[in-house]
């Protein structure tokens, strides 16, 4: 038998070669940890199906946007939980709402360190828990949503943010918002478009951390976890709307997404490990099946390899801490 003449084993032997070769880094200033704020809180409150997620108070949440900028993150993304809801999701428009008063909050105490980032979208401000309006029939009325996404996205704007993140799937929602915003002065208020977004069981954990009060579901709006041409369709439009950053979410069932996204477009492409990819990790891990630093930082390489550059990830902060 002849030995093998090709030999990859080599470049495994050391910790040093492994370093040399490694073809994928992730480093903190590409992660972004998205955070809950929650109107009228006393104390943070654990969110249970997200071990180490809490909705924060707003003094809570100015002390971990701190840590956050300490630990090297490269942005945060902040969602509102308001006291009240209504079937227009006005609390979302309203400048003293929870969302816009704690992105003053934040950018007050941060200012340019991080970037921050505020989840445009309806559904944690509205009584029946869509992303839009509703019309007669109780379908999601897209165009009237769309003047209900600009209002919020001047009150955000005019609060500070930098990057609006817009979540909620309308058809031509980047477009409208992009010409509301310069139409009124806030031209460089950058836009980070969820182009690709699946009606996906993994947001199960998030819809416990706003309290969503769906029920149904979004396939109106959200895409067919079966497709993937669509996506290609989706970025295009959106990219030809103004996006300035696109996202596909989730992450880590849709690398072939991420990856086919990342080819067709010239704009930095980001990616949301959501809720329920977080909630099975910690829940493995709790148990002792996985070992949880471990998977995590597997699954960001593995995220980041498929073609993201900018990860959305509750484990932001204790990664940021364990890279290099
Ligand atoms: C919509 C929004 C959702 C998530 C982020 N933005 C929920 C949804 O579409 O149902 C989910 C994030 C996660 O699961 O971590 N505002």
């Amino acid at each position: 038998m002849p030995f093998p003449t090709e030999r990859p084993r080599r470049l495994r032997a050391t910790k040093a070669l492994r370093r040399l070769v490694s073809q994928t880094r992730v480093h903190p200033s590409e992660l972004v940890l998205p955070m809950f704020v929650k109107e009228g809180l006393t104390e943070p409150r654990p969110v249970a199906s997200m071990p180490g997620v809490v909705q924060h108070t707003r003094e809570s949440l100015r002390k971990a946007a701190v840590e956050a900028v300490e630990a090297g993150v490269g942005g945060i993304m902040l969602f509102g939980v308001p006291a009240n809801r209504d079937p227009q999701g006005s609390a979302g428009i309203d400048p003293n709402g929870i969302l816009n008063v704690a992105i003053r909050d934040v950018v007050s105490e941060v200012g340019d360190a991080t970037v921050v980032m505020s989840d445009l979208c309806l559904d944690e401000f509205t009584s029946h828990g869509h992303c839009g309006v509703l019309d007669a029939d109780g379908g999601v009325d897209n165009d009237a949503t769309l003047d209900a996404y600009a209002q919020m996205a001047l009150a955000q704007a005019h609060a500070g943010a930098h990057l609006l993140g817009l979540s909620g799937m309308m058809d031509g929602q980047v477009g409208h918002v992009r010409s509301a915003l310069d139409r009124a002065g806030f031209t460089q208020t950058s836009i980070l478009a969820y182009a690709v977004k699946y009606a996906s069981a993994f947001f199960g954990p998030f819809r416990d951390a706003v309290e969503s009060a769906l029920e149904g579901d979004r396939r109106t709006y959200q895409q067919d976890p079966a497709n993937l041409r669509e996506s290609l369709r989706e970025v295009r439009l959106d990219v030809a709307e103004g996006a300035d950053i696109i996202l596909v979410k989730p992450a880590l069932p849709y690398l072939d997404v991420v990856r086919a996204v990342a080819e067709q477009t010239d704009v930095p492409v980001a990616a949301y490990q959501v809720s329920g990819e977080y909630a099975m990790v910690e829940a493995a891990a709790a148990n002792g099946w996985l070992d949880r630093d471990r998977v995590m930082l597997e699954t960001l390489h593995s995220i980041k390899r498929a073609g993201a550059q900018i990860i959305l990830t509750y484990w932001a902060v204790d990664a940021a801490r364990m890279l290099p």
